[in-house]
């Protein structure tokens, strides 16, 4: 067993996990939405579901990955008996399929990502037509910035658990971090941002009962918590015995909000920013932009009109990205990768390059088929499979996984959590109210 890698401290499996779930959903995606759903109102929905639903389904991942301590599909399959072994397989696959598209577009956005860095870069050194070439839109750039980008997950997935995904994920999450802090700060100075604040935290309340806004929420918080694809549960699988699984779960779940707060402290103040530097952010219909304009257009165009500080800002901003999904994609790749491993018995640099590969694959496919398929893909993982594989997760720990075995996988790391107010309220909550939750939005979403 100790061939598979175990994350050698708490701190830095929270670092890690936290590392999954922080990423362009935090950033890009809950920002983008609270402007266009209510404000307020969808944050606070966001934070409700989050604990409602999310936190729930994180633990059932975390505490099957831990107990098998295997690759997801095998951690599902040793839960499973005879009757229920093909749904153990359907689910396992359908989700190592899952985290492999989730990649495959991923990988696209954290590549323009990438170009934009270095475009801001190239303007620092004046180099204006070079700069142009990065941020435009080209089928080149697209395909060697998404290259690239594979080749720096590859790169750290090759590595291993330890001196991988813990060494990477320990070192650039503060980065992160500290980053987030010196760009809200310095976007809150200017002129426009206290407008941004203020709608930021002010719920149009009529919105919360609006099923579309929920069912956004949703989703919004299973993306974000990199839930229902298996990574959580493989992560999970490198936690030491002793380690006490909810409380290391619940401060997963702590980080992952507190940090998509913060994105909106920094993308929604600088929206406003930009609209009193003049760059439009309403269509003439008065609907904000569509969310991949509001990155690529108004924020350069935000950074253009602040001189000298907008390039340093820019280059700072596009760096936070990249790291943000850089340490997101990793955790998708790991799940096919763990299961070449551990399953196949593959050579773990052999199976990263072999399986980062094929992931590739399908992104140049994509990258050719923009139109066709980019939203179709997004729709098909985020809109539809993740919820549907959390769901059956939970039917696993609810329905088929003996109850005493679940008490002693929790028991180990944390002792008296029979008497937990967790225990008290997990199991059938897990059993019940959570599936037949997802099922009624889910009802509601294709109604
Ligand atoms: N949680 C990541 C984000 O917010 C996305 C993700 C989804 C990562 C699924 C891993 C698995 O960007």
């Amino acid at each position: 067993m100790a061939a598979r890698g175990e994350f050698s401290s708490r701190t830095a499996f929270v670092l890690a996990a936290a590392g999954s779930a922080i990423g362009l959903g935090n950033i890009w995606g809950f920002p983008i939405q609270v402007a266009s759903n209510g404000g307020g109102a969808f944050v606070f929905t966001y934070i409700i579901l989050t604990f409602l639903l999310a936190y729930p389904v994180l633990m059932a991942e975390l505490i099957i990955g831990r107990h098998a301590k295997r690759d997801t599909v095998s951690s599902i399959v040793v839960l499973s008996g005879p009757r229920s072994r093909w749904l153990a397989y359907l689910t396992g696959f359908w989700g190592m399929l899952t985290a492999s598209l989730i990649l495959s577009f991923y990988a696209i956005v954290a590549g323009w990502m990438l170009a934009h860095f270095f475009g801001a870069g190239a303007n620092l050194l004046g180099q204006t037509d070079l700069k142009q070439w990065f941020v435009s839109n080209s089928l080149t750039r697209n395909l060697i910035f998404c290259v690239a980008f594979y080749a720096l997950t590859i790169s750290i997935i090759a590595r291993g658990v330890t001196s991988g995904i813990e060494r990477w994920s320990t070192r650039l999450m503060p980065m992160l971090l500290v980053l987030m802090v010196l760009l809200i700060a310095y976007i809150a100075t200017q002129p426009g941002a206290a407008e941004g604040w203020r709608i930021y935290w002010q719920p149009d309340f009529s919105q919360v009962a609006n099923p579309d806004l929920v069912l956004d929420a949703l989703g919004q918080a299973f993306f974000s918590l990199s839930l229902g694809v298996g990574t959580m549960m493989v992560y999970g699988s490198y936690i030491s015995k002793s380690e006490n699984l909810p409380r290391l779960g619940a401060s997963v779940a702590i980080l992952d909000i507190g940090v998509a707060v913060l994105a909106g402290l920094l993308v929604i103040p600088a929206m406003y920013v930009a609209q009193h530097n003049g760059v439009t952010i309403y269509d003439a219909a008065g609907n904000l932009l569509a969310s991949d304009s509001l990155i690529f257009t108004v924020l350069p165009a935000l950074f253009e009109t602040m001189g000298g500080a907008g390039v340093i800002t820019s280059i700072l901003f596009f760096s936070l990205m990249t790291i943000a999904a850089l340490t997101s994609s990793i955790s998708m790749l790991e799940v096919p990768v763990a299961y070449a491993s551990d399953s196949l018995g593959m050579e773990r640099r052999r199976a990263s390059y072999m399986v980062g590969g094929l992931v590739l694959l399908i992104s140049v496919l994509i990258i050719f088929n923009f139109g066709a398929l980019f939203g179709l893909v997004i729709a098909f993982t985020t809109k539809y499979s993740e919820p549907l594989i959390g769901l059956l997760f939970c039917v696993f720990v609810g329905w088929i996984w003996a109850r005493n075995e679940i008490l002693q996988e929790i028991q180990q790391g944390a002792e008296g959590a029979e008497n937990s107010l967790f225990w008290r309220i997990w199991p059938n909550y897990v059993k019940f109210v959570c599936p037949l939750l997802i099922l009624l939005l889910f009802w509601r979403s294709l109604a």
